[in-house]
């Protein structure tokens, strides 16, 4: 491994003792083979290939030992898809003082987790927002760039965008990022999915996507012929879109899409609101 990848990577004390560590593991185990909890018609799923089950029960465990997500939080998924990181999300946080809401543009996505997720776990609310984006929502009224949710300032403490920010143009980025800190409370989080492409990522044989340049300075995309499906950026421009924002770059944690060794496959950003204002 390339010795500045290796020291990003190890770089951070594990937030979690040993003994809660195993007990997620314990808890991801029985989500993933839990076969009473809700999972859409495989044909329904338009979030990506994969085990939906296996793959949220997977960033269950990334939101808690990356990003430090808490059993009281009360947590915002936007792009909530067809409710796959929602569906583990139910076993853990806790009944009375957490709470989830889900945004996506999709409107059958937000049906199904209406119909499925919020019928048993009413603290579990979804709203579909008409985000116009060329491949989800083509058809949608509103644009990302001056994107508003209908939350409230300091409404939560763990927003998460999983594979969401892969789609967007560095602008709804920015626009989100503001977006998230008006919604954070002090001391919230955002975990944000993204690919970060770095020099020798574009060498690796075995790094997928195969980045080439998008028509803006440091954009990237996996496929030039449909831009949004996998689009990656210079780790500068994210992280700037971040701070502007006013929020703290904490961590990053690198995926294995660029051929190395990782438990995720999408970078992830761990960034953070200050605990007090100053
Ligand atoms: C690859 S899917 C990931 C869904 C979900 N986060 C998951 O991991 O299961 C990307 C999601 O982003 C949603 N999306 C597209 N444009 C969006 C926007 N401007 N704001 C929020 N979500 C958006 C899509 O509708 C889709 O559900």
């Amino acid at each position: 491994m390339n010795a500045q990848i290796g020291s990003m990577v190890s770089a951070y004390k594990p937030l979690l003792s040993e003994a809660d560590d195993q007990r997620l593991s314990q808890m991801m185990e029985m989500i993933e083979r839990n076969r009473f909890l809700p999972a859409p018609a495989p044909q329904s799923v338009f979030v990506g290939d994969g085990d939906y089950r296996a793959i949220g029960a997977e960033y269950l465990g990334h939101f808690v030992r990356l990003g430090g997500l808490r059993r009281s939080d009360r947590v915002l998924d936007i792009g909530c898809g067809i409710g796959r990181m929602a569906v583990p999300l139910t076993q853990y946080l806790d009944g009375e003082a957490g709470s989830y809401e889900g945004i996506d543009p999709v409107r059958e996505g937000i049906e199904w987790c209406v119909q499925n997720i919020t019928t048993v776990y009413p603290r579990f609310r979804f709203c579909q927002v008409d985000l116009a984006h060329e491949l989800y929502n083509p058809g949608g009224s509103l644009g990302g760039h001056e994107v508003v949710l209908p939350f409230s300032d300091a409404s939560f403490d763990f927003a998460a965008m999983v594979s969401v920010a892969t789609h967007l143009p560095i602008s709804e980025i920015s626009a989100y990022a503001r977006e998230i800190r008006r919604l954070l409370a002090p001391g919230g989080r955002l975990f944000m999915t993204t690919f970060l492409v770095m020099g020798e990522d574009l060498e690796r044989p075995n790094a997928r996507p195969k980045f080439t340049p998008g028509t803006e300075d440091g954009t990237w995309y996996g496929d030039p012929s449909a831009p949004l499906a996998a689009i990656g950026f210079n780790r500068n421009l994210v992280e700037n879109a971040v701070r502007e924002a006013g929020l703290h770059a904490e961590r990053v944690s690198l995926g294995h899409w660029r051929g190395i060794e990782s438990t995720h496959y999408q970078d992830v950003i761990i960034a953070t609101v200050p605990e007090k204002l100053g």
